[in-house]
């Protein structure tokens, strides 16, 4: 196995994208592509998504794969845009995401992500949102918000068809895999929970997250964890783009339709 890993940082959100890529054949995937929302909500970009394209480019690379973890609700996916870009890829996305259209693949556990003779599995990791999954390739995983930084804790489990238990579950399930498995996030906001600033960060183990993690970590039990995730999405705001972010990313929009969007936000909240 000789897979390298490279991260993309969109800063107006916070996400983390990923691309997996296989050098021996010149093949990689792209994971949680994200795109960016100006402060003011008046302009969508493609900078973060534009810099894998050139990365891609640069390296005479073929995207075989546009993958999402979940639906992200806090800021619109750019899988749309690079599928433009990249017409030998395939979108794919949990199955068990409700209402979901627009992909190419619908993928459920023990789901092969293959670049060339080298391949990657699904993981199901329900929870923060039902179509919740997570992607091994050897002992990297792509995580999603399943797992954050274990300053940060976990993602939190009130969005429709959330639950606490089950995302306990599915980090069960991610931590029992060998301590020194790296778990890549989807998100760092550079903070803890209690507002201390740090560098940012995407990458963690299991044995980090089994140790330390503050929601999880030393064996905490589901009935503690989901008292705790509960307490906290009680006093956690929607996001501010959902309402353009989950339409555009169950839908797989492309950029001018999610402009679309964002412009009937504007005007729905005069
Ligand atoms: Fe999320």
């Amino acid at each position: 196995m000789s897979l390298t890993i490279h991260p993309f940082f969109e800063p107006a959100s916070g996400s983390y994208s990923f691309v997996v890529a296989n050098p021996e054949s010149s093949t990689c995937a792209v994971i949680d592509p994200a795109l960016g929302i100006a402060e003011d909500g008046e302009t969508l970009n493609t900078d973060t998504a534009d810099l894998i394209v050139d990365w891609v480019q640069a390296h005479g690379f073929v995207v075989r794969w546009i993958l999402e973890t979940h639906v992200h609700a806090d800021r619109p996916s750019a899988a749309g845009y690079l599928k433009g870009k990249f017409i030998c890829a395939q979108t794919a996305i949990g199955a068990h995401t409700p209402d979901v259209s627009g992909y190419d693949v619908l993928l459920k556990e023990g789901d092969k992500i293959c670049l060339a003779h080298t391949c990657g599995r699904v993981m199901e990791t329900p929870g923060h949102t039902p179509g919740c999954i997570s992607y091994r390739f050897d002992n990297a995983v792509f995580v999603g918000d399943t797992l954050f930084m274990p300053d940060s804790g976990t993602a939190r489990c009130d969005f429709p068809g959330g639950n606490a238990a089950t995302l306990y579950a599915s980090i069960q399930k991610i931590l029992s895999l060998p301590g020194q498995t790296r778990l890549y996030v989807c998100h760092d906001y550079g903070r803890t929970v209690d507002g201390g600033c740090r560098r940012n960060r995407f990458v963690t183990t299991v044995a980090e997250e089994q140790q330390q993690n503050i929601h999880v970590g030393r064996h905490a039990c589901v009935e503690e964890f989901v008292r705790l995730r509960t307490a906290r999405d009680a006093t956690l705001k929607a996001p501010r783009w959902s309402a353009v972010s989950i339409p555009a990313n169950l839908a797989c929009m492309a950029p001018a339709a999610i402009d679309g969007l964002l412009t009937e936000s504007r005007h729905g909240s005069h």
